[in-house]
């Protein structure tokens, strides 16, 4: 018995959620030994205006006794920016230390690519993001006129010392944000990211950065890169700078197993692997501390303009249950839920909005659920 925990949040969070938890309770039914538990935590705009909670200390303690939370979405457009983001989301992330954020880039069939002449077999890898540090460790401040602040920096640069000082005034406001990496940070997500392709029958991790310039923080991140990689001499591995590899996941996808990332750049080069695999709709992600509770949820935000209308398509939240069942080692329940989705896209006649279809968000639900019970039968 799993004890998943459920945070529907805002927007149209509540809707995809409820459609995750049908399509989970449908595998359920038909896979034994297989039984969850579904328990409500209700974090979000609503609950903070009406109680003032974003998330407690008790709530993170209750939190850290399930087996793993399923997320809807965070973010109101009445709600100062950030404040859910940060208060809720990056929250539990940081608070449950889950250094992993895991997300598939897979091109589902009769899905259509943006990319000219790619197909399922092109794009089928993984993003490995850290998950707790670079440039989200919420280091930095901004100065001006008000105080007296100074920034004074020495600093070497291409041979060269400079003394730069920042000096507060009226005229000039400063912002600064340091991003920080520690070794230990850097080695356990990039060991995750060789043991995943070790699982998954991949043969090459690639690592991102851009060590040319931003060369503190980064240089020391190859450097984990590179002592990880001696532990796993079948793997290959290669190096890429941040901006080529946008342009090889458009030019070249097909050249990608599993791809391990800093934060920041991995925020970034997921937006664009959503979009490769055929949008939004279609890309869940798992924060995953391996010994501990990790929580998924899709990669798209809360969308308010379509929330409460029943239009939003679910499958992004359904493939992060999906994502979950896999990080249980529910292998079987895993295969069923996927197979199911990719039955949907193959048949093709219930297909949400977004992928050209008219169905409302609880019939895509509907029709996974029943494509579950179909399959299991088989
Ligand atoms: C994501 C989001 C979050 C992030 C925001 C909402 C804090 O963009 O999950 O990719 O930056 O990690
Ligand atoms: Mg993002």
């Amino acid at each position: 018995m799993y004890k998943i925990g459920v945070i529907r949040g805002d927007g149209i969070g509540p809707e995809v959620v409820e459609e995750a938890v049908k399509s989970l309770k449908a595998v359920e039914a038909c896979v034994p030994n297989l039984s969850f538990e579904f328990i409500e935590f209700p974090f979000g705009w609503k609950h903070y205006k009406q109680t003032g909670e974003l998330v407690s200390d008790r709530s993170m303690d209750e939190l850290g006794k399930m087996d793993c939370l399923l997320l809807g979405a965070l973010g109101h457009p009445d709600a100062p920016q950030g404040l859910l983001e940060q208060q809720v989301l990056l929250k539990i992330r940081f608070g449950l230390d889950q250094y992993v954020n895991l997300r598939p880039i897979k091109l589902y069939p009769n899905v259509a690519c943006p990319l000219k002449g790619k197909g399922p077999a092109d794009i089928d890898f993984y993003v490995v993001r850290e998950n707790t540090e670079d440039f989200y460790v919420a280091l930095g401040g901004r100065f001006n006129g008000k105080g007296k602040e100074k920034l004074s920096l020495k600093r070497k640069l291409y041979d060269c010392e400079f003394d730069i000082s920042f000096e507060s005034s009226k005229k000039m406001e400063y912002g600064y944000q340091v991003g920080l990496i520690s070794e230990q940070g850097a080695r356990r997500v990039i060991e995750y990211a060789f043991e995943l392709a070790e699982a998954k029958g991949k043969t090459k991790v690639t690592s991102v950065d851009k060590a040319n310039v931003l060369t503190h923080i980064y240089s020391l991140w190859r450097k984990a890169f590179a002592d990880v990689a001696k532990n796993y001499p079948s793997i290959s591995t290669e190096f890429n700078y941040v901006d080529a590899i946008t342009m090889w996941f458009v030019k070249n996808p097909e050249w990608f197993q599993v791809v391990v990332t800093p934060n920041m750049f991995g925020d970034i080069i997921t937006d664009l692997g959503a979009m490769i695999q055929g949008g939004l709709g279609l890309a869940p992600g798992g924060n995953i501390n391996p010994k501990g509770v990790s929580m998924f949820e899709p990669i798209h935000g809360s969308a308010p303009k379509y929330a409460g209308l029943n239009v939003a398509d679910p499958l992004a939240t359904i493939l992060a249950g999906q994502l979950m069942l896999d990080h249980l080692k529910e292998g079987k329940a895993a295969k069923l839920l996927d197979s199911a989705v990719v039955e949907l896209l193959k048949e093709g006649k219930v297909l949400p909005k977004d992928l050209g279809g008219s169905a409302s968000t609880s019939a895509v639900g509907d029709e996974v659920s029943k494509m579950v019970n179909e399959l299991s039968e088989e």
